[in-house]
Formats: C-alpha cells, sequence, structure tokens
C-alpha cells in the first residue's frame, strides 16, 4: 500500500508508555498506519472539519488519542467506548492529554518521576511530551463510556467518521459469541451510522466482512494487519 496521509517519520514520542499511558498486553498501533486509515476516511466524509470519531473498542484509547493529536484541524469530538470497564480508565487518561491543561499535568507527573528516579529516559519523555504540547490547537472534547460492540450501543449523535482496531490473536480477544462477530459487529454499527459515517476498520488476515448493509471503499493489507472502509448502501 502507498500511503497518502502518513507521512513518513519518527513517531517515538506517541510511543506508549513513554507520554501516552500503556495498558499491559496491549499491542502498539502503527502511528503512520492510524494516521492512513484516518485520512482515507476524512478523504470520503463528506465534512472536512469538526469531525466526531468513534472507536467502539477503544481499549486505553492509545489509536484515539494518537489520531487526535495528529489532526486537531479537523477533529472536534472524540468518543470511546470499550466492553472492558477498566480499559476506559486509562483512556480517558490518554485522551485527557490533548487539551493543553492535561498534558501539562502529565509534564509535571514526569517531572516528579525525573526527580525521584533521575532516569534518562523520563528526561527524554519530558521533551516529548512538550513537543507534544506544541501540536495541541484545539481543544478536543472527549467522552467515553462501557459498552458492548457486539449488542448495542447508544450514542447521541451518528458519528462522522469511526475507526476501531477489532480484537485479535491471543492478546486481546473478543468478549462474546464466537461466530460472524465482525457482522455482529458491523450490524451494531449500522444501528449508530448516518448515511455519511465512514467507517475505517482493521482486522487480522482471517476476519472477513460480509455484511449486505455496508459498501467496500477499500481493502487494504499492511503487514498482518487487514483494514476496510465501508459506508452504509443506500
Ligand atoms: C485491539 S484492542 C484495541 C486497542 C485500542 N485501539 C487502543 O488503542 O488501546 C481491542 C479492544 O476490544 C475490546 N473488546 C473485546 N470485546 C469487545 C466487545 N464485545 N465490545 C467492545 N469492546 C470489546 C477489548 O477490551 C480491547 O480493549
Amino acid at each position: 500500500m502507498e500511503y497518502k496521509y502518513g507521512k513518513a517519520g519518527n513517531y517515538e514520542d506517541f510511543s506508549s508508555g513513554r507520554v501516552l499511558y500503556h495498558v499491559n498486553g496491549m499491542t502498539n498501533f502503527p502511528v503512520r498506519l492510524a494516521q492512513e486509515i484516518y485520512g482515507r476516511c476524512l478523504q470520503y466524509s463528506p465534512k472536512k472539519s469538526n469531525i466526531t470519531l468513534y472507536d467502539c473498542c477503544c481499549g486505553g484509547g492509545y489509536l484515539l488519542t494518537i489520531i487526535g493529536f495528529l489532526n486537531q484541524d479537523t477533529i472536534g469530538r472524540i468518543i470511546g467506548s470499550d466492553i472492558n470497564e477498566n480499559m476506559l480508565h486509562i483512556a480517558k487518561k490518554n485522551l485527557s492529554l490533548l487539551s493543553k491543561d492535561g498534558i501539562s499535568k502529565r509534564i509535571i507527573e514526569i517531572d516528579e518521576m525525573i526527580e525521584n528516579f533521575q532516569k534518562e529516559s523520563h528526561i527524554e519523555a519530558k521533551n516529548s511530551a512538550i513537543r507534544l504540547k506544541g501540536l495541541i490547537r484545539n481543544d478536543i472534547e472527549y467522552a467515553v463510556f462501557q459498552a458492548d460492540a457486539l449488542k448495542a450501543i447508544n450514542l447521541e449523535e451518528a458519528p462522522d467518521i469511526i475507526v476501531t482496531d477489532v480484537p485479535y490473536g491471543n492478546m486481546v480477544a473478543w468478549t462474546g459469541d464466537e461466530e460472524n462477530l465482525i457482522d455482529k459487529l458491523l450490524n451494531v454499527l449500522y444501528s449508530i451510522s448516518s448515511p455519511n459515517t465512514i467507517i475505517g476498520l482493521c482486522m487480522d488476515k482471517k476476519q472477513k466482512v460480509r455484511n449486505e448493509k455496508f459498501i467496500r471503499l477499500e481493502k487494504q493489507q499492511v503487514g498482518k494487519r487487514r483494514f476496510e472502509i465501508l459506508k452504509i448502501k443506500f
């Protein structure tokens, strides 16, 4: 796949556990790929600013937070949900970093670590946090809530863009019945989407999209990950 939106570069500042909070057992989503998926979704979206971005399997909110930092000009609101309540606490902490106030609090936290442990890695983390603070130009609103994405999601407004990295493998498995999980997820996403909602669905090679209610705008394979861009068929 040729990258159109995700620029090649050094994304160390976004490393999980450096400034952004890390969730044990959760793999780091590649930042460049996240940016590419969001960019492609935005390309298909009729709305180009004040975007409401939603992730229905948000985990610790890493994916949402990196997209938030990199798309200050287009995102107005970020919403995340996950079945696992313990994840939501971390998701909130990560999303709080998207405000000047939130990242300033994180810098104070890192300063305390520098004072207590005198580690080079903490000094690097502080420099990353200062650079991330420099990216903030907009006050992105955020909200997180608990929901089983295979059953029902209660959202007040249809999101403009949904980007989600669904569970796969042994690290993070689906919580739910085994059969046709992607199909079930899409039925739920159908109920919260508008005809203009664009969905960037990231999965592994084994998972297949077979849902008559959606049309596929794109299908891409990047390493072991596959993503599809979908919208409601009408
Ligand atoms: C690959 S991880 C997503 C990581 C996330 N994008 C991040 O940046 O931290 C998949 C997530 O799906 C969640 N999950 C599993 N089954 C679910 C379900 N039925 N409904 C909603 N979330 C679910 C897991 O708790 C996990 O956090």
